[in-house]
């Protein structure tokens, strides 16, 4: 939720922070605003509206300062309008701030503050934050207050120590315009490392172009930035030394391509995806490793529960790991939405192992319910797309889907790359436990060595899906029903349907049907059914056929030769083992959405309410 971009050097701050904000404004999108400093004084430009509606704003072009803050919002505390847009100041304009995440007591701040004469603009929690600095670097302690080189720091120290919550916040002075402070808690930080010059984002992408070195800021840590010297500091203000990472990412792989979107040029990239995150994890006649993980036997032996636990699509793609999981190793797995597991005190001990699902590894429910397992002694697994994200660097195991940055807010090759990964942790486990006869483990690593290929030719069939989208695009109601790893499949399909088009849309296990949803089946509404499952196909296609008794129109998605039915679509998909079947069964219906957006002339890209990084409970 939120992105930030900083900038300080010797060049222009504006062309570097819009830059910046338009490959953020995934993380949100409904206000947007600058602030540089202008000959020692702060100018803020910001408005409602998506982030190319900055360039409009009078004096937008005259900005000329080298030291600026910027911000992409998603609204949580104040509808989106200018006043509540970020930067916010304080009451002297002499602070500038832009903050994401939630703080929780703002309320109490803002009494405190305004019991002190402070008057308050907006609607927001976050203005509460420069004037709290205002206040502790006019009225601080007097260690504060006395050492003139740390007064920025420490007033900025003093105020984030009052805030609950979660925070990710930059903040620029025209009192000491040669430094940027930033801070972070629960909440993505970056910082970009350049020659005379250095950078700060929400996320690498947004900034990859100007530098591959980077600091991850962690939690409750400080640092003070100016355009040759990055300094880091604790919570009690006591200075440390920091590794710099190098980010070796193609700044290219995060643009369209040629692409007319972020969606559709990431469902063509799942071949690759795929590929990459089998990399050498695997070979035919070689057991399954990890670079960077190692499980022994002795641990695996004794974990006798495995949770398994994300949000949105990566909790779909956890479905599947359940399946692999249970059937090749048998240990009892059970799939939960994080912000559920956090607050339901599950069972877990140290026998439990908990694996975590997050796309971009900032999820804030997500990283809640890892902490939480942590404190109940279990060991925990991340699996990410991002190198040195939040949830990695709490796990006690991390591997990466290495899908290359997913921009567009609908997850799609981050679904497929983590149910490869997860087949590929499952055949991991099971070679450790020897739980599953190898052969079938070698005939599995022979379909997933496929997938990539068999990816390509559901592709090749685009056209397909698009025909039928013209024809269902302005419908109300969508049903997906499927049976095992087809009604995962389902699940998925129905949300990117939600997502980007808007339309509503139900998945159901397809026995389930008759026991209440068929009730809503009527003249015209559409169903898609899938079915890849061999031993399954007899009992779907009769609850296919129940729907269309009762007026449904049919799409089928299938790897099977099915009898001579009824149907009113049928969109082949070639064969592969049911283990693995979501990896295919999903891109028609990635496919289905994506056009139906379309033809309804919406932004699939940035669908409304939605952002792409929940980093907000
Ligand atoms: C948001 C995104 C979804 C994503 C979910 C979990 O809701 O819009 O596409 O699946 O967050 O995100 P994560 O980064 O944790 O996988």
């Amino acid at each position: 939720m939120c992105g930030i971009v900083g900038y300080i050097g010797s060049g222009k701050a504006t062309p570097i922070l819009m830059d910046g904000l338009l490959s953020l404004e995934y993380r949100g999108y409904d206000s947007a605003g600058i602030a540089t400093l202008e000959k020692n004084k702060i100018v803020v430009m910001k408005d409602k509206g998506r982030v190319k509606n900055l360039y409009e704003l009078e004096g937008m072009n005259d900005l000329a300062g080298t030291v600026g803050i910027a911000h992409t919002r998603w609204a949580t505390h104040g509808k989106p309008s200018k006043e509540n847009s970020h930067p916010h100041m304080d009451n002297s304009n002499s602070f500038a701030v832009v903050h994401n995440g939630i703080i929780e007591n703002y309320a109490d701040l803002k009494d405190f503050l305004t019991s002190k004469g402070y008057t308050f603009y907006s609607q927001t929690d976050t203005e509460v934050i420069p004037n709290l600095i205002h206040y502790y670097y006019t009225n601080g302690p007097v260690s504060i207050l006395e050492d003139g080189k740390q007064k920025f720091l420490g007033a900025v120290k003093s105020a984030i120590y009052d805030l609950k919550g979660s925070y990710a916040i930059e903040v620029i002075s025209s009192l000491c315009p040669e430094e940027m402070i930033v801070v972070r808690k629960d909440s993505p930080l970056v910082i970009g490392k350049g020659m005379s010059e250095n950078f700060v984002a929400s996320d690498i992408p947004a900034i990859l172009k100007y530098t591959k070195d980077f600091y991850l800021l962690d939690d409750n840590e400080f640092a003070v930035i100016t355009k040759d010297t990055i300094h880091f500091y604790d919570n009690s203000l006591i200075e440390h030394n920091k590794s710099l990472k190098n980010i070796d990412w193609d700044a290219n792989a995060a643009g369209k391509d040629g692409y007319e979107d972020f969606m559709l040029k990431e469902i063509y990239e799942q071949p690759t995806a795929v590929r990459e995150t089998i990399g050498s994890r695997f070979h035919l006649g070689e057991k399954c490793s990890f670079d960077d993980v190692a499980i022994s036997k002795e641990y695996l032996s004794k974990v006798n529960k495995i949770y398994i636990v994300a949000c949105g699509t990566a909790m779909h793609a956890g479905l599947s790991g359940k399946t692999l999981i249970e059937k090749l190793c048998k240990i009892p797995t059970v799939v939960d939405i994080a912000s559920e597991f956090r607050y339901r005190d599950p069972l877990i001990d140290e026998n439990t192992l908990c694996i975590y699902i997050s796309q971009s590894g900032e999820t804030a429910d997500t990283i809640a319910a890892l902490k939480l397992a942590k404190s109940k002694g279990a060991k925990t697994l991340a699996i990410s797309n991002v190198i040195g994200s939040s949830i990695t660097r709490e796990a006690d195991y991390s591997i990466y889907t290495h899908a290359g940055p997913e921009i567009a807010v609908a997850s799609t090759k981050a679904y497929t790359s983590q149910v490869v990964l997860l087949a590929i942790l499952a055949m991991y486990f099971a070679e450790i436990l020897g739980s599953y006869p190898q052969e079938e483990i070698e005939k599995l690593k022979s379909d997933i060595i496929d997938l990539p290929t068999k990816i390509e030719q559901v592709l090749d069939n685009t056209e397909e899906i698009k025909n039928f989208a013209k024809k269902i695009y302005t419908e109300k109601d969508m049903f997906f029903l499927g049976r095992g790893t087809d009604y995962n499949a389902s699940l998925e399909g129905s949300l990117k349907l939600k997502e980007i088009s808007y339309i509503h849309s139900e998945a159901y296990a397809a026995g389930e049907l008759k026991h209440g949803p068929i009730a809503l089946i009527e003249n015209g509404v559409t169903v898609v059914g899938i079915i890849t499952n061999p031993d399954l196909v007899e009992k779907t296609i009769s609850n296919m056929q129940e729907v269309i008794t009762r007026g449904a129109k049919t799409l089928i998605i299938t790897n099977q030769i099915l009898p001579n039915a009824n149907f009113d679509y049928v969109v082949n998909i070639p064969d592969t083992n049911p283990l693995v079947s979501p990896i295919l069964s999903v891109i028609p219906m990635q496919l289905l959405s994506y056009y139906i957006s379309k033809f309804k002339g919406l932004d699939v890209d940035k669908p409304r309410n939605l952002a792409k990084s929940v980093t907000v409970e």
